[in-house]
């Protein structure tokens, strides 16, 4: 795994070195003040913010739903003795989750409070651990990526098509694979116009706080009346939104708010990343797609030793 801290460097004298610290230090404020310049105006969904609420429901059943679900997505009853970077890692469940199952883990994402998230998950279940690491970083940052070698899993769910610059993003993530190593991507479904549309709702919500409840109020009935009103023909009404936690251990509610929320948002069709990918020497492994619907089609590449 790469060096855990970003500055660190072992050929420099003591005062370049506090140089160094200085400026990473400028950097790493500099990063959190353009986030939160893009959040005040409307450009970038307050996602570790729906993260930091979604960690006041997170109990064991959801820890355990996630763990299975990463096992069976990468194929894997363990990682013990694997090295894995969570790009974007939100709530930090699935960095909780790789850790569980034995990985050495390297955590980051571009929100402070998705860090700070993250950050929590490692005091309540690894305090002081010095195999799980958590920074702010952002995936466009080619710099930040630069000094962090590979990895033999690189997760990154739900997050490439909200940084602003999807396919900047997908060629930065493809050399922190090490060769044989698993690339775990998940990314918006291309719906045509019908993404574009929700596009324009998501720009609009996070434009205007005023809009924010009837947005959301209008996503749940786009999103659940079918299921509800299915679920109360048989006699069940709430049943598939309190199953919802089997997905992957998320919330109903904290996915609507972030589907509605989420931006920058960006999509693409299957065939588009599976091309881009394979054409990068990356073999599709697993692909779960949402079957033309709204959401996530999920891919697992192994990357191709370098010939
Ligand atoms: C929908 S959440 C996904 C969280 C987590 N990966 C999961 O599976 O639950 C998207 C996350 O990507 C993060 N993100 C957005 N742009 C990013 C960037 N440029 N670099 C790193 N993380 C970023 C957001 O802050 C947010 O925490």
């Amino acid at each position: 795994m790469g060096a855990t801290s970003v500055c660190g460097s072992s050929e420099l004298g003591d005062q370049e070195v506090e140089c160094e610290k200085v400026c990473c230090e400028l950097t790493r404020w500099a990063r959190m003040n353009r986030q939160a310049f893009e959040i005040l105006h409307g450009e970038r969904f307050e996602f570790g913010a729906n993260w930091t609420r979604f960690l006041s429901v997170l109990d064991e059943e959801r820890v355990n739903v996630a763990t299975t679900s990463l096992c069976e997505k990468l194929n894997a009853e363990t990682l013990a003795g694997k090295t894995f970077l969570d790009i974007g890692s939100g709530s930090g469940l699935f960095s909780l989750a790789a850790r569980m199952l034995g990985a050495r883990v390297y955590s980051f994402d571009y929100d402070p409070q998705s860090v700070a998230c993250t950050g929590e998950l490692k005091r309540r279940y690894f305090p002081g651990d010095d195999e799980w690491v958590v920074e702010q970083g952002s995936v466009l940052d080619r710099d930040y990526l630069s000094r962090m070698g590979q990895f033999d899993v690189v997760y990154s769910w739900g997050v490439l098509h909200h940084t602003g610059n999807m396919w900047e993003a997908f060629g930065n993530v493809e050399p922190l694979v090490r060769g044989g190593g698993k690339l775990f991507i998940s990314i918006y479904n291309d719906q045509g116009g019908a993404s574009r549309r929700w596009e324009m709702l998501k720009r609009l919500y996070n434009k205007n706080t005023l809009l924010r409840m009837p947005l959301t109020i209008y996503t749940l009935v786009r999103q659940w009346s079918i299921t509800f009103l299915r679920d109360t023909l048989r006699g069940r009404p709430l049943a598939s939104w309190k199953n919802y936690k089997n997905s992957r251990g998320m919330s109903a509610w904290h996915d609507a708010v972030d589907w509605i929320g989420g931006y920058p948002f960006e999509v693409a069709r299957p065939e588009e990343v599976f091309d881009y990918f394979r054409k990068r020497n990356f073999l599709l492994e697993n692909l779960k797609t949402c079957a033309g619907s709204i959401g996530c089609n999920e891919y697992v590449f192994t990357k191709g030793d370098p010939k």
